[in-house]
């Protein structure tokens, strides 16, 4: 069966419904997508990746692609319970993370909770660190926006998502658009006041006891490439990849590269 034919599944969460995919059989990788993407920005690589010994579910997070807004403030916390919940529902034991951005903030705040059931953590362009005062005014900022007109705001928001030094990849700004454009205003909204009051989890990084891979994008204009370096650098089971002419897309921009390098984390080569 391939991915395009695949249905959807979901569960119930406090009483909206989570969505997700899953395909293949054996070790277990869950896939996070970040803000305003959805499960289907990983199809390459749950294609690519699931086999008969290889296990991919992809999940949409609270108020993202088909699952359900629950509040008005999605928490990483409260995305993590309901990404838990169809691990559980799924009744895996054991599972890599791979989080792209917000994704990867919501891992964290899942294997704070659960690190014996943590394989290895990808955090895809993504970061352990808390917003600063400076980024939580942006967001506030943003949300007023969004509330008048999301689309001016994912106009805006997606292009800078993706390496601005070099022509625009205008192929998948409009992939990333089309998906950006589905996400509910509430959707949005929640997100955005949920990672201004997001946790630093560096502390969860450092005594990670589990392999930890970032993957970086030396254009990112979100999540400076320096400073994910040094995270990396936190834990003892730290390592990075650094990818050039990359912004914070990576899984678009660099498809094929990204997927050897996910492969080989989850054969333990990196
Ligand atoms: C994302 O891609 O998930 C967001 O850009 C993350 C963020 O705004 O911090």
């Amino acid at each position: 069966m391939t991915i395009r034919q695949m249905k959807n599944q979901s569960i119930k969460f406090k009483g909206i419904e989570v969505s997700f995919a899953d395909n293949g059989r054996g070790k277990a990788v869950v896939f996070l997508h970040g803000f305003l993407g959805d499960k289907t920005v990983w199809n390459y690589y749950a294609k690519e990746l699931s086999s008969s010994t290889t296990r991919v579910i992809t999940i949409d997070l609270l108020g993202h692609g088909k699952t359900e807004c629950l509040s008005y403030v999605h928490t990483m916390e409260e995305m993590a319970e309901a990404v838990y919940a169809v691990l559980k529902h799924l009744k895996l034991k054991k599972y890599y993370l791979i989080g792209h951005s917000m994704g990867g903030y919501v891992s964290l705040a899942l294997a704070e909770n659960y690190p014996d059931e943590i394989r290895g953590l990808c955090m895809f362009h993504s970061s352990a660190k808390a917003d600063r005062d400076e980024k939580k005014k942006d967001r506030t900022r943003a949300i007023k926006v969004v509330k008048r007109n999301a689309k001016i705001f994912i106009d805006e928001a997606i292009p800078n998502l993706f390496n601005t030094t070099e022509k625009p990849n205008k192929q998948g700004i409009t992939k990333a658009k089309k998906i950006a454009l589905y996400t509910s205003k509430q959707g949005i909204v929640a997100a955005l006041e949920g990672m201004r009051i997001r946790l630093d989890r560096e502390i969860v990084l450092k005594f990670a006891p589990y392999p930890v891979l970032y993957i970086i994008g030396k254009e990112d204009n979100i999540l400076p490439y320096k400073d994910l370096i040094n995270q990396a650098k936190l834990s003892d089971n730290g390592r990075y990849e650094l990818l050039d002419k990359v912004g914070h897309m990576g899984f678009f921009e660099a498809k094929k590269e990204c997927l050897e390098i996910l492969k080989g984390f989850i054969k333990g080569e990196v």
